[in-house]
């Protein structure tokens, strides 16, 4: 099956009632544990490379990973999409590479970190929509910011400061006719979000519902979604590591958030985790071992694991067969005609 786009997979989503897990991919072994932990669950799936993945594996690497999971794992519908681009030519860039789906972050201006006003968000925006349509490939956009704390992504501190205002997020789309939405509603990227076991107090999921009653028709992701589990940050820190106190996501949290209109459920975190836990148990129960496919392949199978919980979790397992791709040409088509109407 040749990729797909983002539009259609998060439609079919929207008529199914569940949401597509988007996992970050960075090297060989995460593009493999995804796609194998896709085939197992027979789901449709979304990787996704961020900005800085894309100098860290290299352009031509990261564009025969995904031609090669395409080719590999054929029954299985892929999105590739671009994550958190700061700029519209890392945009541009990507959908030359062949990525069927691209993130303007717009939230925050292109050093990554400062937050930036309503206007230039719809402007750059609005350009990559302008873009990217004609050819078929889907949008996201961000409103609102979220957090970002040892990765220095997003504007950092308290991340209830920035949380999306459900009538800007209306005019938002209106104007940029983006597919789908990152919505800041508490959380934030990495490993430490919370102190504590996050609450209503803390994550505002009902703000989520009142923005897809208000936009039914544009696709809420969820970024900052890891649970970070708590077998894994103890496996990591009893054999060397040294992770503080923390709290992710709770998946319950990510399912109510599913039942009032989440679509993507953006997933990084807990596969880092879950590949540096394997690769440091491997290594401290196996001081001899030098061959690195050893300790990858431990890391693979973890990743694996760890992804098959979420696909489970977001409702997508059992549908990667229920749907034929549209070509790009098609999606073009459809955006042409209600450019029209
Ligand atoms: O949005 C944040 C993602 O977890 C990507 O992280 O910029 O370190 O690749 P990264
Ligand atoms: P986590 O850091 O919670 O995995 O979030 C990832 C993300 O939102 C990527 O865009
Ligand atoms: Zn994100």
């Amino acid at each position: 099956m040749p990729l797909v786009t983002l539009r259609q997979v998060l439609d079919e989503a929207a008529l199914g009632g569940y949401a597509v897990g988007a996992f970050n991919v960075n090297n060989l072994e995460q593009f493999q544990a995804v796609v194998e932990a896709a085939r197992e669950t027979r789901a449709p799936v979304i990787l996704q490379a961020s900005r800085k993945a894309r100098p860290y594996a290299g352009d031509a690497f990261l564009r025969h990973l995904m031609l090669a999971a395409v080719e590999t794992y054929p029954e299985i519908p892929l999105v590739m999409h671009q994550d958190h681009a700061n700029a519209p030519a890392l945009c541009q860039s990507a959908i030359e590479l062949g990525f069927t789906s691209v993130m303007m972050d717009g939230s925050l201006r292109e050093d990554g970190k400062t937050p930036a006003d309503f206007e230039y968000n719809v402007r750059v925006t609005r350009q990559v929509v302008e873009m990217a349509h004609p050819r078929g490939v889907s949008v996201e956009a961000e409103l609102g910011t979220i957090g970002g704390i040892e990765d220095g992504q997003g504007a950092g501190g308290d991340p209830r400061a920035h949380l999306t205002d459900p009538d800007q997020a209306v005019e938002f789309v209106q104007r940029t006719g983006v597919d789908a939405l990152g919505v800041a509603f508490g959380a934030s990227h990495g490993a430490y979000k919370f102190r504590h076991k996050p609450g209503q107090d803390v994550l505002d999921i009902e703000l989520i519902g009142t923005i897809h009653q208000k936009l039914p028709d544009t696709h809420l992701v969820m970024h900052g979604s890891s649970s970070v589990p708590r077998d894994l940050v103890e496996s990591i820190n009893r054999h060397g590591g040294q992770i503080r106190e923390t709290w992710g996501v709770p998946l319950e949290e990510i399912q109510r958030g599913i039942r009032y209109g989440v679509r993507k459920v953006n997933v990084d975190t807990d596969i880092r985790l879950a590949f540096t836990a394997a690769v440091r148990k491997f290594l401290a129960e196996s001081p001899e071992a030098i061959d690195p496919r050893e300790y990858l392949e431990a890391a693979r199978t973890a990743m694996r694991q760890e992804t098959v919980t979420h696909m489970r979790a977001f409702g997508q397992a059992g549908h990667a067969g229920d749907y034929a791709p549209l070509p790009l040409e098609e999606m073009a088509a459809r955006y042409s005609r209600s450019r029209r109407r």
